[in-house]
Order: C-alpha cells, then structure tokens, then sequence
C-alpha cells in the first residue's frame, strides 16, 4: 500500500512539475509529545492533514517540557536539515526567530485575521519583528493540582484553598499511609511546581518582579525563602521513587489512587481522559491553592523553518489547520489545554476546561496573566535554566533555603 501511494505521489510530482504546479508533500513535525494523552491529542492534528492529502512525518522526542526536542533541533539545524515544522514554547521562538531561521507566516494571516482572534499574550511569542512566524495551538497552565477524588474523599479532605490547607491535607494523607504528593523529580517538574509555589508565597507583583523583571531584590527576598521552605515541604511528601520519574508516571500514581496530589500543569488532564476518567467524579481539577485569581501560562505554538524561499503549501496548510476554529476545540478537548483564540466557545470542554477558559480571560483582564518561568515565557532559555539548577539542587537537599536564594541571585545575574 505503501510502495503504491508512494507511486501515486511520484506520478502527481511528474505531473505537476511539467505544469508547473505545487506538490503536497509531507511535512515533519519535530514535537515532544510521546505520553498517552499527548499522543492522543497529536492524532487530531494528525487526521486533519491527512484529510487534505498531506502526509505527515513524525520525528517525536521524548522528554517533557521539550529540553531534549530543542537539543535535537539544533542539531538539525546546525547540520542544514531543520524539520518543516517544529513544537516550540515562548522564547526560543522569538530565538529562532532573530536568527531569520522561521518562515514568514505573514500573508496567510492577514487573510485568515489572526491579529484579531489571538490573544496579545501570545502573539508576543508568536510575531517576530512585525512579522508572524509560529502557529499557536493552545494555551496550556501550569499552576494547577490534580487529585483523586476518592482519595480525598476517603480521607475526608476538601479542596484546600490556601497554602495552610495544603499543609494539613498533605499531613493527613501522609498520616493515613498515601503518598500524599506524586512528582517526578526532574529539573522542568520540579520548576513547574516551583511556578505555582513561588506565585502563591509572594502574589502575582512578586511573580513578575522576580521571573520576568528578574528584579535582584525579588530573587534575593525573604518570600524568595519562603517559597523555597514550601519546596522543602513538597520535597519531604512525595514517595522515594520521585527522582527522574516521567511526569505522565505521576499523574499515573494519582489516577491509580497511589497518590493524593500532583502538582502539574493541564497537560496532565489529558492523561486522566486517556484513561477514561471524568472530572469532578474521579479526579479534581483545581488552581494551586492562593494562586486562583492569577494563571501563568505556557503556549505550545508550531514554528515554521524556512525551508529557502516564501513558506511552502504544506506549511500554510499546517499552519492554516492549527488555528481553524474546529481544530482548536477538537485538539484542545484532548489535550487538557484552552484554544489560543478568544472567538470559540467553550461549552465543549469539559469543567477543567472551561475553568481554564474562565480563569486565562478574567486573570487577563485583571492583570494577573503572566508567562511560565517553567516553560520558557517569562525569561529567556539562559536564565530559565539558570533558575532550573538552582531549584533542583534545592529540592534535591544540595542547599538549605537561605543558600538557595543567594545561589539564584548570582545565577540569574550571570545568565541575563
Ligand atoms: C509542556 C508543553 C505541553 C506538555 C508538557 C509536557 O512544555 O507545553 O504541551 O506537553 O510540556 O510534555
């Protein structure tokens, strides 16, 4: 079957040189999106190509958060063959994007209006000089927590909200022999919690100040220590096999009910639904308890390389498929994301997800939206990996918290 679509697309190629018109041909998609859930939501984006007629190449790399995909990438790169289409977050498009490695996208969004259906919060990572050179897909956020909802039940725990109930929901859990915390110890998780721990410590003005102003005084202040005590009591609840742990391994633990928690961005949602499992009856959806007014978000966008020359059909067809109104809310339910544009309702999205769409517009409209540090939208790689080190090593008991904080100082200062 192969051999003969194989043929077909040599016979249309012939064809369609001697008419001089364009072929379709596939298109790679660089991505890190290997869990079961992500794969699922991959899918969508998937068939839809494959309903035009344009085939798709997978190049997958494992790990998330994307460090290791964008490792590979400048491989490719650097040797000349940098894929059609690659997965990317927040400032290493606007990277790449200095560098004129990405296509010009500009034309294609003129005609299908994307200055006034995206979000201006994306579009900063999106445009490039005036110039639009990624496609949004969605908009994920890290500062939420998953439970499991007969767990919490059982032990009759409600919702916490506020760092005080958490204390005390996480001692019960450990008091009745539960992990009360599932987490996988690797620098982009551990990060990932630190988002939603360091927003709740010190509010949205201590968020800003210290990981995107990258304000000295806000990195070296006593709610700098604080928030990494609060790390030490995460540390000190999740189960001895945390270390290197995937995070879809995680959120396994709490969908088995072998955990209570996990702290984790909507990503983890999507595993919840691979397994078959339905908000507000087995799993708890809900913002890092004196973090609900505020949402720090992460926008996965697909950039274009310019392959020499204006972008290829197969790339505005892929770009063109991501932001469709119909693609957004079909990859979206899946993923455990919200679209990335305000002009498609939400009634099909399950709680989670409109929480999520309620919670990214009215932190949006207060002031209170801000970028991952974890996933690359409030500073730029040098200075998220600065923060990483200094978190790890932290969570890993390398330092006490008043070390910490003077570690991150310096790292920061030498990494911006
Ligand atoms: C994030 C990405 C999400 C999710 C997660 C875990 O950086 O934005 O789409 O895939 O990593 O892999």
């Amino acid at each position: 079957m192969k051999r003969i679509t194989n043929t077909l697309k040599a016979t249309v190629a012939v064809f369609a040189l001697g008419t001089g018109m364009a072929v379709a041909e596939d298109v790679e998609v660089l991505h890190w999106w290997t869990s079961g859930g992500e794969a699922a939501a991959l899918n969508v984006l998937k068939q839809d190509l494959e309903a035009q007629g344009i085939g798709w190449q997978d190049m997958p790399v494992a790990g998330g958060g994307g460090e290791q995909a964008m490792t590979v990438l400048r491989a490719r790169v650097t040797a000349g063959d940098a894929p059609t289409a690659v997965q990317a977050l927040g400032f290493d498009i606007l990277d790449w994007g200095a560098q004129g490695a990405l296509a010009n996208l500009n034309d294609l969004a003129a005609q299908e209006g994307w200055d006034e259906v995206v979000p201006e919060a994306l579009q900063a990572f999106a445009k490039y000089d005036g110039k639009w050179i990624s496609a949004p897909v969605n908009v994920h956020s890290t500062n939420w927590v998953w439970a499991n909802k007969a767990v919490l039940d059982a032990n009759g725990i409600a919702i916490p909200t506020n760092w005080d109930e958490f204390v005390s929901a996480v001692e019960t859990l450990a008091a009745a022999g539960v992990t009360p915390i599932a987490h996988g110890g690797q620098a982009w998780q551990d990060a990932t919690v630190f988002d939603a721990v360091a927003m709740g410590a010190g509010g949205p003005d201590f968020y800003k100040a210290a990981f995107i102003d990258l304000d000295e005084a806000a990195l070296g202040s006593d709610t700098m220590k604080e928030a990494f005590d609060r790390m030490a009591f995460i540390r000190a609840h999740v189960d001895e096999n945390f270390s290197g742990r995937d995070w879809n391994l995680a959120t396994a633990m709490v969908i088995n009910g072998e955990a209570g928690f996990q702290m984790m961005g909507d990503w983890a949602k999507g595993e919840f639904l691979n397994a078959g499992k339905v908000p507000g009856e087995d799993f708890l959806c809900f913002r890092f308890p004196g973090t609900q007014d505020q949402v720090t978000f992460n926008a996965d966008q697909f950039m274009m390389f310019d392959q020499g020359g204006s972008v290829s059909a197969e790339q505005a067809a892929l770009a063109s498929a991501i932001l469709s109104p119909s693609f957004q809310i079909a990859f979206n339910k899946v993923k455990g994301s919200v679209p990335a544009r305000t002009d498609v309702a939400g009634d099909e999205l399950d709680a989670c997800g409109q929480q999520g769409m309620a919670d990214l517009a009215s932190a949006a409209s207060s002031g209170n939206l801000f970028g991952s540090m974890a996933h690359g939208h409030a500073a730029p790689a040098s200075v998220k990996n600065a923060i990483y080190d200094v978190v790890t090593a932290h969570f890993n008991g390398e330092y006490d918290s008043e070390t910490a904080v003077a570690e991150l100082v310096d790292a920061v200062s030498i990494a911006k």
